[in-house]
C-alpha cells in the first residue's frame, strides 16, 4: 500500500528536478511514474535517440529511495514519424482522418505503426533493462481515452477480412453467423466486407457486433506486442492504465497480457460524462462510491489480482463540465477507497500543475508556481497512514459474489438497446450498489470463469449468450450455486441474431420461465410501473418482461399497466442449487429484496441492514474500512469485534474510519441519515 506520483521531468528545467523528488519524498512519495507522451523528446529525430534525460531522472528517484515507473511513448507519435508515415492515422466512420495535433492519433491496426512501437520500445527496455530502479512499465496510455478504439481506415478493412476469415473460415458461414439475407446484405467473398463506414439508416447489427470485438482484439494485440517485447528485456512487471467504465475495449482480454492491471480514476468526471442521471453536490465533491467501486473491483478482476490507481485526481480536472473543487480530504479519501478494495499503489497524477500544453487547467499536487495544493496534504496523509497499515493488511480482498460482466452483451445492447434508457453499465451498477449496500465484496468476471467458488452469482442482461457458457452457468447451479439471471439474457445467439427460441433462450429449461413479450416504459411518471414481490409492492423502471412459467414459483407479479396480473420474477430450486429470474429494471429497494434473498438463499455474509447511500464499508484481510461519501456524518458501529485504527465512531461527511474487524459486523445509523437529511433540504432549497 504506498502512494505514487506522474511526473514528467521533461516539462520543468533540468535544475528544479532534485527539489521535486526531494518533496516527493518528504510527502511519503514511493513510485514515480515518467516517459508517458515523451516520444518527441526521447528520439527528437528519426533515429536520433536521447534517453539521457530519463536515465538522470530514474537516477534522481533512485537517490531518494523510490522506484521509477516507466510508460512506452506510443500514446503520441511525434510529427516527424506522423509526417514519414500518414498512413498510421485513424480514419472516422465517414472518412475523416483523425490528424496530428492531440493524441492517440494511430491505427492499431497499421503494420508501420506496430514497426515503430516495436523498435521504441524495444529500444527503450534495452537502455533500461539493467536499470535496477525500473520496477515496471505502462504501456501506452489508456487505450481508447477520445474514442479512439475503433477506425475504419483501409488498414483495418484488412485486418477486419482476416479476422472474419479466421473466425469463420468461409463466408457461407459468416452469411449464416449472421443472417445477411436481410436488406439484401449476402455476401460472396470475405474481400467484400467492409468496417460499418458511414451509411443511411443503421448497419447490420452482426456487422457492428464483429467489428467491435475485432476492434478490442486488435487493441489487446497491439498491447501484447508491447508487453511481450518489454518481458524479453527485464524482470519488471507490465501493467496498463485503462478507463473508468469504458465499454469499447475487453478488459480481460488486455488483462491476459498483464501482471496487474492499473485504473485512472476520476471521481467528480465521471457521474457528469458517463450518466443520463442527475448529478448532485456530492458526485461534484466526492463523486460516487458505487461508481468507483465498481471499476476497483473490475481491474482487480481483469488481471486476478492486486491493482494500481495509475492516475488518481489531485484537484479539479480539467475535462468534465463542471471543474468543482474536490471536498476536503477527498484525495486521501479516495486513495483508501482504492487499497479496501485491493490496490497495491494509488499514483496521483500529476505532480504540477503544467504551465503549458492542454491541460493548463488540471490541478497537480503542487500548484503552477510549485507551492503545496490541497492534494499534496492529502497524499502525504494517506501515505502515513498506509505505513501505520501495512502490516496488517495482508493479502486480496476475496469476492463472495460474482457478477458477470459480458462485453458482447454490452456491445450488442449498444447497437439494439431496444429503448434509449438502457445503459449497460447503469444496469449492472444497480445490482452492484445493491450488494455493496449489504457490505458484500464482488468480483466483476468475464463468463468463462470457474464460478465454483462463488455463493452467489449474477448474471445482468446476459444478451449474447453461447450454449457453452449457458451450460456451465447451469452446471454452477445444480452444484449448489445460488443464481439471479436478469432481464434481456439470452436473447441473442453469439452472432448477434435472436435465437428463434424464448428467452432466456439457452438458460430457460434452468429458469423454468421464459419471456412472451417486452417492453420499456420510460420514466415512471408516464406510465405506472409497480409489481408485487413476495408481497411487498416495488417500482421497476425502464424494461419489462412477460414470463410465461413452466416450472418455477412466481415470485413476482405486475400489478399496473398491460401486464398486470403476469408473471414478473421467477424462482426454482434445481439440483442443490436455486435460479431467480427477474424480467424487470429493479428500483433500488426491489433490487435490495431481490439481492438478500439470494445472499440469503447463498448462505453468504453480508450486513444486517442496508447500509445508507453514499456510505460504504470494505474488507481487505481483517481491516475493514467505513467510507462516509456523504456530506453529512454518520455513526457508526464497529461489532462486538470490531476495534478501530483510524478514525471516529462518528465519521464527518466525506470521511472515513478504519477498524479491525469484519465488514459484514459493522452497523451504521440510519436514523442519523434520515434527520439529517430532512434538515439539510430547507437549507440548500432556500440558498
Ligand atoms: C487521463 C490521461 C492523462 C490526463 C488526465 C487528465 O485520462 O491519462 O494523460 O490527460 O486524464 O485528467
Amino acid at each position: 500500500m504506498d502512494i505514487g506520483v506522474c511526473y514528467f521531468p521533461e516539462h520543468w528545467p533540468r535544475e528544479r528536478w532534485e527539489t521535486d523528488v526531494e518533496q516527493m519524498v518528504s510527502a511519503g512519495i514511493e513510485y514515480v511514474r515518467m516517459g508517458e507522451f515523451a516520444w518527441s523528446v526521447l528520439e527528437p529525430e528519426p533515429g536520433r535517440l536521447e534517453f539521457e534525460w530519463l536515465e538522470t531522472a530514474v537516477e534522481l528517484v533512485a537517490d531518494q529511495g523510490m522506484k521509477a515507473v516507466l510508460c512506452t511513448p506510443t500514446a503520441t507519435p511525434p510529427k516527424w514519424l506522423v509526417d514519414r508515415h500518414p498512413e498510421i492515422r485513424q480514419e472516422e466512420p465517414d472518412g475523416t482522418i483523425r490528424e496530428y495535433g492531440g493524441r492517440r492519433h494511430y491505427c492499431f491496426s497499421s503494420e508501420t505503426y506496430r514497426e515503430q512501437t516495436a523498435r521504441i520500445v524495444r529500444e527503450l527496455a534495452e537502455r533500461f533493462a539493467d536499470n535496477p530502479h525500473v520496477v515496471g512499465w505502462q504501456t501506452d496510455n489508456e487505450f481508447g481515452c477520445h474514442d479512439t478504439i475503433r477506425c475504419y481506415c483501409e488498414d483495418c478493412a484488412e485486418a477486419f477480412r482476416d479476422w472474419l476469415r479466421e473466425r469463420y473460415g468461409d463466408i457461407e458461414s459468416l452469411n449464416d453467423a449472421w443472417g445477411t439475407t436481410f436488406w439484401s446484405q449476402h455476401l460472396r467473398s470475405f474481400e467484400e466486407v467492409d468496417p460499418p463506414r458511414h451509411t443511411t439508416a443503421s448497419h447490420h447489427p452482426a456487422r457492428v457486433l464483429d467489428y467491435h470485438r475485432f476492434s478490442s482484439d486488435q487493441t489487446a494485440d497491439y498491447n501484447r506486442l508491447q508487453a511481450e517485447i518489454l518481458r524479453s528485456y527485464g524482470d519488471w512487471f507490465v501493467t496498463h492504465n485503462f478507463m473508468y467504465n469504458f465499454s469499447q475495449l475487453n478488459a480481460f482480454d488486455v488483462g491476459d497480457d498483464l501482471d496487474f492491471a492499473s485504473w485512472d480514476a476520476y471521481p467528480t468526471g465521471f457521474p457528469q460524462v458517463m450518466h443520463s442521471r442527475s448529478v448532485d453536490e456530492d458526485d461534484l465533491r466526492v463523486g460516487n462510491p458505487d461508481e468507483i467501486g465498481l471499476n476497483h473491483d473490475l481491474f482487480r478482476c481483469a488481471a486476478d489480482g492486486p491493482f494500481w490507481i495509475m492516475e488518481q485526481q489531485p484537484g479539479e480536472i480539467n475535462w468534465p463540465p463542471t471543474a468543482a473543487q474536490p471536498a476536503a480530504g477527498a484525495m486521501r479519501l479516495w486513495a483508501h477507497h482504492a487499497v479496501a478494495h485491493g490496490a497495491d499503489v494509488v499514483t496521483y497524477f500529476r505532480w504540477r500543475r503544467c504551465l503549458e500544453g492542454q491541460e493548463q487547467y488540471h490541478a497537480g499536487l503542487r500548484r503552477a508556481d510549485g507551492s503545496e495544493a490541497r492534494g499534496y496534504h492529502d497524499a502525504r496523509r494517506a501515505a502515513s497512514e498506509f505505513a501505520d497499515l501495512e502490516a496488517l493488511v495482508d493479502g486480496e480482498p476475496e469476492g463472495t459474489v460474482a457478477v458477470l460482466l459480458d462485453y458482447d452483451s454490452l456491445w450488442a445492447l449498444e447497437e439494439q438497446p431496444g429503448t434509449d434508457d438502457f445503459d449497460y453499465w447503469e444496469y449492472v451498477g444497480t445490482y452492484y450498489t445493491a450488494l455493496r449496500a449489504r457490505g458484500v465484496t464482488v468480483d466483476l468476471v468475464p463468463t468463462e470463469t470457474d464460478l465454483s467458488g462463488y455463493s452467489a452469482v449474477i448474471a445482468p442482461a446476459l444478451h449474447v449468450l453461447s450454449e457453452s457458457v449457458a451450460a456451465s452457468i447451469s452446471d454452477y447451479v445444480e452444484n449448489g450455486g445460488a443464481l439471479l439471471v436478469t432481464m434481456r439474457s439470452g436473447e441473442k445467439t453469439p452472432g448477434n441474431k435472436l435465437t428463434g427460441t424464448a428467452p432466456p433462450g439457452p438458460l430457460a429449461d434452468l429458469v423454468g420461465a421464459a419471456v412472451t413479450e417486452r417492453e420499456s416504459v420510460g420514466d415512471s411518471e408516464t406510465l405506472e410501473t409497480r409489481l408485487e414481490y413476495h408481497g411487498e409492492s416495488y417500482e421497476y423502471r425502464t424494461w419489462a418482461e412477460w414470463l410465461a412459467v413452466e416450472d418455477a414459483i412466481v415470485a413476482g407479479e405486475y400489478t399496473t399497466g398491460v401486464g398486470a396480473g403476469r408473471a414478473a420474477i421467477t424462482e426454482r430450486v434445481t439440483g442443490d442449487g436455486s435460479v431467480t429470474y427477474v424480467g424487470v429494471w429493479p428500483n433500488e429497494e426491489l433490487a435490495d429484496a431481490l439481492v438478500t434473498d439470494l445472499l440469503a438463499r447463498a448462505d453468504a455474509t453480508y450486513t444486517a441492514d442496508r447500509l445508507p447511500d453514499r456510505v460504504r464499508v470494505a474488507q481487505r484481510g481483517s481491516v475493514t474500512w467505513v467510507f462516509n461519501y456523504r456530506s453529512e456524518e454518520t455513526t457508526i458501529d464497529v461489532g462486538p469485534d470490531g476495534e478501530l485504527l483510524a478514525g471516529a465512531e462518528t465519521v464527518p461527511g466525506y470521511d472515513l474510519a478504519v477498524l479491525e474487524g469484519t465488514a459484514a459486523d459493522v452497523t451504521v445509523e440510519p436514523e442519523r441519515e434520515r434527520e439529517s437529511e430532512s434538515e439539510s433540504e430547507p437549507e440548500s432549497g432556500g440558498s
